[in-house]
C-alpha cells in the first residue's frame, strides 16, 4: 500500500539516480521517462517506471495524468520574499527615467523597504510574506532561499529571519535562509559603523539563534567593496555561516572573485562579467546563478549564460523575488526569460532551475530531480504537448495539481 499513485503520466521529467550540479554540455540533456507511474509514501518518492510495467499496487489516492507531464518542483535559490510593502511607485520613477541607483541615492530602494519593515511587527510580517509563500508554491516552487536585509538593524534582521524560519515551519515549503545584513547601509551610521554592527553584533545574535544558513553581501558600487565583502563574509564563515554573493549586477564590480575567493556557493546576478569573470569561475564549484527577472524588470543587459555554459560551467536560474528589482516569484516565467533573452534550450533552462539551484542550496540529496527517497515535491502540469511549451507560453500556468512533501496542495 502506497499513500498516491501517478498514472499514465506522459512524461516523467528530470528522473535522474545520481544527485549533483549539471554542467556544461550536460545541461542540454534532460531525462525524461514517458508513459510513466510514480509512487509516493510518507512524503517520499517511492518508485517509477513504464506503465508498459505496472506493478500491481494499491495506494490511498491515485491521480491519472493522462496526457500530463511531472516535474519536479522549482528550487528558487535567491529570493527577499520576506519584506513589507511592494514599491510600485519607483516602478514608475524608473519610467520615466530614473535608475536604480538613482532612486537608491534618493532614500528610496532597499532603505525605503527597510523603513517599512521596521514598523511592522513579526506577525504582520509573517502574514504578508504568507502569502507570498503559497504565490509561489502555487506557481510551481517547492524549496526556496530567502534572505534578510530590510531589516538593517539587529533587531529587524532577527525579525526577518524568524519570518522566513517559520514561513519553513508553518507551511509545506522547504526553507533555507541568508543573512543579508550588508544589503545597504542604514541612514544615521557610517559604513564603517556598520559593518562593524554587522560584525560584532548582528553575526553572532544570528548564529546563537541558528536562523541563518548562510551569509551574503550586496558587493556592489555604492553598497559594499569586494574588500568589504570578503572581511563581513569572512566574519560570518568563522559563526558557521557559507557564503553567496550579490554579485556584478550594476558594475564589474569583483564580486565574483571575491565570491570564489572566499569559496561561496553561488555568485548571483552576473549581468556585468566578461571572460576574465567567467575564467575565474572555471577554477572553482561556485554556481553561477542568472536572476532574469530582475535584469528583465531593470533593463540590465543579461548575463551571458550562454558563454557560461559553453565555457562548461553550470549555471543556476532564481528569481530575486524582492519589491525593488524583480517583483515576481515565478520561476516558470524566469525559465521563458532564459530561453527568450538568453538562448537557454527549455532543457538548460529546466535543468537550472530544479539540480542546479537544489545544488546552490545543497538540497540535491533531497530535492531537485525525481529520484527514490527524494522529498515528493513535484507538479503536474495541463495538457501541453511537449516540455518546451513550458518555457514557450510566457506568461500562462501550465501547472494543474502541486504535490510537496507527498501531500496535493490546495490553494
Ligand atoms: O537582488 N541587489 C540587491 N538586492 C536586490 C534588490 C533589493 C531592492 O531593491 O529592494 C536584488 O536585486
Ligand atoms: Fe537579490
Amino acid at each position: 500500500m502506497v499513500d498516491l499513485l501517478i498514472k499514465n503520466i506522459k512524461g516523467l521529467v528530470q528522473v535522474r539516480e545520481i544527485p549533483g550540479r549539471v554542467a556544461g554540455k550536460s545541461m542540454g540533456t534532460l531525462p525524461m521517462l514517458e508513459n510513466a507511474w510514480m509512487s509516493v509514501h510518507r512524503g517520499r518518492i517511492a518508485d517509477y517506471g513504464s506503465m508498459n510495467h505496472l506493478p500491481d499496487l494499491t495506494a490511498l489516492q491515485v491521480i491519472d495524468a493522462t496526457n500530463r507531464f511531472v516535474f519536479p518542483s522549482f528550487v528558487d535559490s535567491h529570493t527577499h520574499l520576506v519584506f513589507a510593502a511592494s514599491r510600485e511607485e519607483e516602478f514608475v520613477l524608473k519610467i520615466k527615467g530614473a535608475t536604480y541607483a538613482e532612486i537608491a541615492a534618493n532614500g528610496g530602494g532597499i532603505l525605503n523597504s527597510a523603513k517599512k519593515l521596521q514598523a511592522l511587527s513579526e506577525d504582520e510580517l509573517f502574514e504578508r510574506s504568507l502569502l507570498r509563500a503559497y504565490e509561489v508554491m502555487g506557481s510551481g516552487t517547492g524549496a526556496i532561499e530567502i534572505k534578510s536585509g530590510y531589516g538593517l538593524s539587529t533587531r529587524d534582521e532577527l525579525k526577518m529571519l524568524r519570518v522566513a524560519r517559520r514561513i519553513g515551519r508553518e507551511t509545506p515549503l522547504t526553507v533555507r535562509t541568508t543573512f543579508l545584513g550588508a544589503h545597504a547601509v542604514p541612514v544615521g551610521t557610517t559604513q564603517f559603523d556598520y559593518i562593524r554592527i554587522i560584525e560584532e553584533e548582528m553575526i553572532p545574535a544570528v548564529a546563537e539563534e541558528k536562523l541563518a544558513d548562510y551569509i551574503d553581501v550586496f558587493c556592489e558600487q555604492g553598497f559594499f567593496t569586494p574588500a568589504e565583502t570578503e572581511r563581513i563574509v569572512e566574519r560570518g564563515k568563522q559563526f558557521g555561516l557559507k557564503p553567496r554573493i550579490h554579485a556584478n549586477q550594476l558594475h564589474r564590480s569583483g564580486g565574483v572573485q571575491v565570491g570564489v575567493k572566499t569559496g561561496a556557493l553561488s555568485v548571483d546576478h552576473l549581468e556585468n562579467i566578461g571572460v576574465e569573470e567567467i575564467a575565474c569561475l572555471q577554477n572553482s564549484n561556485v554556481m553561477p546563478t542568472i536572476l532574469p527577472g530582475a535584469a528583465f524588470f531593470l533593463n540590465l543587459p543579461f548575463p551571458p549564460a550562454r558563454q557560461m555554459i559553453e565555457a562548461g560551467l553550470p549555471v543556476a536560474i532564481a528569481t530575486d523575488y524582492n519589491p525593488g528589482s524583480a517583483p515576481c516569484g515565478n520561476m516558470s516565467l524566469m525559465l521563458s526569460l532564459a530561453c527568450i533573452k538568453m538562448k537557454l534550450t527549455p532543457e538548460e533552462a529546466i535543468n537550472a532551475a530544479t539540480m542546479n539551484t537544489a545544488s546552490a542550496l545543497e538540497l540535491d540529496a533531497t530535492h531537485g530531480s525525481i529520484t527514490r527517497g527524494k522529498v515528493a515535491n513535484f507538479f503536474i502540469t495541463t495538457e501541453i504537448p511537449s516540455i518546451a511549451y513550458l518555457p514557450y507560453a510566457f506568461g500562462s500556468s501550465c501547472i494543474n495539481q502541486i504535490i510537496l512533501q507527498g501531500q496535493v496542495v490546495n490553494f
